[in-house]
């Protein structure tokens, strides 16, 4: 097949341990620190918009970062309307693409301050998201093919990665020369705002991008006609099974939904790990991003031989974190998204402190949604009774000779997303690693923060349908039905 090379293939990224990047970094978003951003429907024709609503800080109840203006059932009828494939030739879709690359990473202060003030993001998670959202552009332009699209996308993101996501799925479908309906969680509406901006100033049609801010109501309005060619979701498990059942019934038979969902993710630690790397390996897939990653470690097992002195640790570890306000540079850990999520989270908590399970937990700060770090002791991954989406641990241990009724035990539960294993056994990093079903496996290390195009991310069972974001495979789905059965 036909190979481009785009000019420069990855963001350029920041290194925050450098003082003077630190500084400029610093400087480019402080202007934004007390910005009142505005976002509303961006569609083809008139907007009738609902009434403003105020988008919430998590870290400050009192600093909200604007307001928007949710689609109206009117706005998803005219965009429905006006939605048309971007029939550009497959070079200036590339252009473009990368021109909004450049544009993104150019107003990046700006991208920092809503990511923090929006989503709750200290910055190196911001660093982080900001060069996979502009990865995924550069990559998909860079992967695009002279194919017939599928025609129009319904793109629907988390608010968990409102950027990073968001725009690998647009760039995605915009690459493969379709047209956008994208519809951002209703927490994040001021980042997806910006970056439809962004991406309609580098020349992207408005017809072949719309931005719907809105709720699940404009979620499923946007899955539910025959128009729509294809769907690329990210979020819960039970709402891609809505959207699923949705899309039975209102698209046309064979209309692909490509789902990328949740995870019950699990890490084994046997007795000859090395201590320090897997302590800090599972403090950063635990608890960084405040656990609020699909990728993030759920439940740990550790074997039993060394539990006692790991656990110490372990605890140690936790215990250095530091909680606060994301836009300062000292705090580890934010806040969670909204009260939802708290009181969901702190439920779960509660019930497992009346039962004596909580072997340490910090103190969260009094203003703003924060769940402190948390150590929960499970007999196995089996008592976690849905995805707790926030910064819980679960530690369960294993006896020496029963790893394969752990492996069971993790491949028991359905989900199949990432999984982490610390071992210095190379005959055993094969056989767990054959054995588990899960989408991202790694080998003493974290497990998480995959790189586009590097580690191709994505699940199976109740956690995705597949194809892996920012791998070789994903671009087909988005293109006819007939490139997709070859390719896809
Ligand atoms: P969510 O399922 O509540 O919402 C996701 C999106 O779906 C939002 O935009 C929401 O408005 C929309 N939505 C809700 N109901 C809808 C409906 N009936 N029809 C159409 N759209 C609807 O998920 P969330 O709370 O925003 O995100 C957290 C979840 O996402 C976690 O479960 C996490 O594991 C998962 N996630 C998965 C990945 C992955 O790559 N596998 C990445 C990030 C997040
Ligand atoms: N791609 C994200 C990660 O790997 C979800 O953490």
């Amino acid at each position: 097949p036909e190979v481009f090379l785009p000019l420069r293939k990855n963001a350029r990224g920041f290194d925050l341990s450098h003082a003077q990047t630190l500084s400029e970094v610093e400087d480019a978003r402080a202007p934004f620190l007390s910005h009142r951003w505005e976002a509303a429907p961006l569609i083809e024709g008139d907007a009738a918009p609902e009434d403003p609503v105020a988008v919430t800080n998590p870290a400050l109840p009192e600093g909200s970062p604007g307001t928007v203006r949710h689609a109206s059932t009117a706005d998803v009828a005219t965009a429905l309307d006006a939605a048309a494939p971007w029939n550009a030739p497959l070079d200036e879709r590339r252009r473009v693409l990368m021109k909004a690359a450049d544009l993104i990473e150019q107003n990046y202060g700006e991208i920092f301050a809503l990511l923090a003030r929006e989503a709750g993001k200290g910055l190196p998670d911001c660093v982080a998201e900001l060069r996979e959202g502009v990865d995924f552009l550069y990559y998909y332009a860079g992967q695009a093919m002279n194919e017939p699209p599928a025609g129009i996308f319904t793109c629907i993101s988390p608010w968990n990665f409102p950027m990073a996501i968001f725009t690998g799925q647009i760039a995605a479908a915009l690459a493969a020369g379709n047209g956008v309906l994208a519809k951002p969680a209703e927490q994040t509406p001021l980042v997806a705002h910006l970056v439809v901006r962004l991406l309609h100033e580098a020349g992207v049609p408005r017809t072949a991008l719309q931005l719907l801010p809105g709720g699940g109501d404009v979620g499923a309005a946007l899955t539910a006609d025959v128009r729509i060619n294809g769907v690329a979701f990210t979020g819960s498990t039970a709402t891609a099974q809505r959207i699923r059942a949705n899309m039975a019934e209102h698209c046309a038979p064979g209309t692909p939904l490509i789902a990328e969902t949740g995870g019950l993710n699990a890490m084994i630690v046997d007795s000859t790990a090395l201590p320090e790397q897997a302590v800090q390996a599972i403090i950063e897939s635990a608890f960084q991003s405040a656990g609020q990653r699909c990728s993030a470690l759920r439940c740990l097992y550790v074997q039993e031989d060394i539990a006692e002195e790991f656990s110490k640790m372990l605890i140690g570890a936790m215990q250095a974190l530091r909680m606060g306000d994301p836009w300062h540079l000292s705090t580890d850990v934010g806040p969670v998204i909204d009260e939802a999520a708290r009181k969901g989270i702190a439920d779960h908590i509660a019930a497992a402190r009346a039962d004596g399970r909580v072997i340490a937990e910090l103190t969260p700060p009094s203003e703003g949604t924060y769940i402190a770090p948390t150590i929960i002791s499970v007999k196995g991954i089996s008592d976690l009774e849905r995805e707790i989406f926030g910064p819980v641990l679960h530690i369960a241990t294993f006896k020496s000779g029963h790893l394969d009724k752990v492996i069971d035990a993790i491949n028991g539960t359905g989900y199949g997303l990432t999984f982490g294993l610390h071992t210095r056994i190379d005959d055993r990093v094969q056989h767990v690693s054959e054995r588990i079903e899960a989408g991202n496996i790694y080998v003493n290390r974290n497990q998480i923060g995959a790189i586009v195009g590097s580690q191709p991310f994505g699940g199976e069972g109740l956690s995705g349908t597949g194809p892996k974001a920012g791998g070789p495979n994903y671009l087909p789905r988005f293109s006819a039905p007939d490139v997709q059965e070859r390719d896809g």
